[in-house]
């Protein structure tokens, strides 16, 4: 269980974990939200947040985990299709309290079984790569956002 296997203490989890902690904030205030612009700007705050959060994974610790062996090739692509499937109900503009659960488990299900993970598997190079990728994918972000304005 993540909370008790440390792997929080390595940055990378950290970063990761913290931005669980602020999709799901976001999410939930997409769902209950009482009007109409606090919905459509905690939207796009979350589509944001989850461009990034979810470019870091399949970028970084997705793929690192399977070269690892520690998860499977179809494992991974079940998460990224997950991460398609909210990108989706998201981007469809009815996203309801269905679809935040369903995000819940898949934040849950990375917590403790794929952070923990990689806090055993991985050693000095996988946390380096891990780290570059996390930069990597904050610079494609940040262009794309620049782009955008
Ligand atoms: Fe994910
Ligand atoms: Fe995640």
């Amino acid at each position: 269980m993540c909370d008790h296997c440390g792997c929080r203490n390595f940055a990378p989890i950290a970063e990761l974990t913290g931005e669980h902690d602020e999709i799901l904030r976001l999410a939930w205030q997409v769902v209950e939200a009482t009007h109409a612009t606090e919905a459509e700007q905690a939207r796009m705050d979350l589509r944001a947040l989850l461009d990034l959060h979810v470019r870091k994974e399949e970028f970084g610790l997705y793929p690192l985990l399977v070269a690892c062996g520690r998860i499977t090739r179809m494992r991974s692509d079940d998460l990224e299709e997950e991460h398609v499937e909210i990108r989706r109900s998201l981007a469809g503009g009815d996203f309801i309290r269905r679809d935040y659960y369903a995000l819940a488990a898949h934040v849950e299900d990375e917590e403790t079984d794929l952070f923990p993970a990689a806090r055993f598997a991985f050693d000095e190079e996988e946390w380096a790569l891990l780290e570059a990728a996390h930069r990597a994918a904050e610079e494609y972000e940040g262009g794309r956002s620049r782009r955008r304005t």
